[in-house]
């Protein structure tokens, strides 16, 4: 048996896990491990901006930022954590930059700042320029940087390890066990301190921004080992992925001056949101989107509608947006400065995922317990900052400040704390596990995994409503069945690919029907969970934080947890 002793351990290499292993590095042994290499990590996708109000092209302030980022979460945030959020973006942004980030620039020098969906000054009179930008490539800098000062300061990588369990004795986190993809061969990391960092689940559904790698690894695996799950029926659909495709297509187009239009032509989102129109939130454009579509005006009558650019400078354009021309360009083979862009919503960003408090420790109750050892941060944590719908440029806020304060508290704890012993064979439960998915069964992994994300899409995206989430449960827990016996035509043990996605499967599968559940659960419309049967919002039923655990037979139990409310009281959300 392969065993690696660290004071701890970071599941995950995009921002979240490399923002903690930079801080908790500091005074600590540290690993970072991930199945991909860490520059491929998600982070590297996003593109238009992170928020904070450094009011480098006119005034802005945090308390801005707090109030649009509640007001966007449809009051379901915690109040108190998108406090230290907002207030704390700046002086991270400002970290990053001293890192060496090569953030696109003012004419005076100053970090340039752009409009976004939701960004508002004075509390919500009008747009406000918040969002720090390098062109269209914010992430990828962001990943480049942290990756480069990680070596820097020399953390330990293994890459291409697939994490598959977590180990826990004596009540503590005890570390972790992964495949080496390389060889198949399994390994124990043994620890004080465990981070899951490991990003969100979009691969649940069919047309998705989130690459193949994104099937909620962290989550599915804290899931089966007792840990609760919360918010998961909050699923946010990007407005703009290229129709059919699903690729991002920054909401920055929009805020450089791109417009939607129906097949009429129309800049229908004026009728929607008079004061921001195309920059009001996601959850708000996307079911404007879906409306058209539905009453007809899609264009050529079909479930898309047009970015169009072709009215902006084309230069402005190249300059600012050169990744996502180069998409369309590639996936389409159009000319965003002569042509418009066919769009439709994209399932994006998991709102809800592994609760933690404010510090990155989970928390495995509705009186927030904290489960020694255990961190989580970034899209598979749930803190919460987003409540239920994110305004767009806060994933990277808050990978950037809870991945900072969560490797802190890391930290902390492990240089206080024994090492906890390694529970009895540890690798047991991996060993099983893989023995039951290479032994002959008759379901192929990408049937199941193209029926579940049809069904997602279908029943459980942007309009939901009693029958479809009924149905859809119903049709997971055949499918869970049916992945209790999978055969895999990769018999070997170097870079079984198919084995892994076994494994990712089971995660979605879970993970799926625990956003089912909640959403069937949750008789009310707020932020992105639109229910067709309960179209209001339920302050008084529904002001609160839904939990699941997962059962012995892999169903969930629901539960709730309150909402922390510290400034702003719930009030209807214009824009
Ligand atoms: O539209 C975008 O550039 C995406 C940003 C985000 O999800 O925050």
């Amino acid at each position: 048996m392969a065993v690696h002793q660290f004071d701890g351990v970071i599941v995950g290499a995009g921002g979240a896990g490399l923002m903690a292993a930079l801080q908790a590095s500091k005074g600590a042994k540290i690993a970072v491990v991930s199945k991909l290499y860490p520059t491929r990590s998600h982070t590297g996708t996003a593109q238009g901006g992170i928020g904070a109000a450094l009011g480098n092209l006119e005034k802005d302030s945090w308390e801005w930022h707090m109030f649009d980022t509640v007001k966007g979460s449809d009051y379901l945030a915690d109040q108190d954590a998108v406090e230290l959020m907002c207030r704390e973006a700046v002086e991270t942004v400002y970290e990053l930059e001293h890192m060496g980030l090569p953030f696109s620039r003012t004419p005076e020098g100053k970090i340039a700042q752009r409009p976004f969906g939701g960004h508002t000054r004075e509390f919500g009179k009008g747009p406000v320029r918040r969002a720090c930008y390098a062109a269209d490539r914010t992430g990828h800098m962001i990943l480049q940087t942290l990756y480069q000062q990680c070596i820097k300061q020399g953390v330990t990588f293994f890459d291409e390890f697939h994490v598959v369990d977590l180990l826990i004795s004596e009540g503590r986190t005890a570390g972790v066990v992964a495949v080496e993809l390389a060889t198949g061969e399994l390994h124990t990391f043994h620890a004080k301190g465990v981070m899951f960092a490991t990003g969100g689940s979009g691969r649940m559904f069919k047309i998705t921004s989130n690459a193949l790698t994104l099937t909620g690894d962290g989550m599915g695996i804290l899931y089966r080992r007792g840990i609760p799950l919360q918010d998961m029926e909050f699923f946010q659909f990007h407005p703009t992925g290229i129709y059919k495709m699903g690729i991002l297509i920054t909401e920055a187009a929009r805020g450089e001056g791109g417009i939607l239009r129906n097949k009429a032509g129309e800049r229908f989102m004026e009728r929607y949101t008079p004061t921001l129109k195309d920059l009001a939130p996601r959850d708000m454009v996307s079911r404007a989107i879906h409306q058209e579509v539905l009453e007809g005006r899609g264009i050529d009558g079909k479930d898309f509608v047009h970015l169009d650019l072709t009215h902006l400078d084309a230069d402005a354009i190249h300059k600012k947006l050169p990744d996502i021309t180069d998409f369309v360009e590639t996936y389409l083979g159009i000319d965003p400065t002569k042509q418009p862009i066919p769009v439709q919503p994209t399932a994006h960003y998991a709102m809800g995922g592994i609760p933690t408090d404010a510090s990155a420790r989970v928390v495995v109750d509705d009186k927030k317990t904290v489960m020694p050892g255990l961190y989580a941060a970034g899209e598979c944590a749930c803190v919460s900052v987003h409540g239920a719908n994110r305004l767009g440029t806060n994933s990277l806020v808050d990978i950037i400040v809870f991945g900072r304060r969560g490797g802190k508290s890391l930290l902390e704890d492990v240089k206080r704390d024994p090492l906890p012993p390694l529970p009895a064979d540890p690798e047991k439960q991996a060993r099983e596990r893989i023995a039951r998915l290479m032994a002959e069964g008759g379901q192929r992994v990408s049937d199941i995994r193209t029926e579940m994300q049809a069904r997602m899409t279908e029943k459980a995206s942007v309009f939901r409503i009693a029958e479809g989430l009924t149905d859809v449960i119903g049709r997971l827990k055949q499918l869970r069945k049916r992945a209790e016996s999978v055969r895999l035509t990769d018999r070997g043990k170097a870079y079984n690919a198919e084995l892994m996605e076994a494994m990712e499967l089971e995660y979605l599968l879970e993970l799926a029907e625990a956003t089912a559940a909640a959403a069937l659960a949750r008789q009310e419309s707020r932020g992105a969970h639109y229910r067709e049967d309960f179209p209001k919002r339920d302050d008084a039923n529904w002001l609160k934080h839904s939990l699941v655990w997962r059962q012995p037979d892999g169903s969930p139990r629901l539960g709730t947890k309150p909402v922390t409310i510290t400034r702003f009281e719930p009030k209807e959300r214009k824009y």
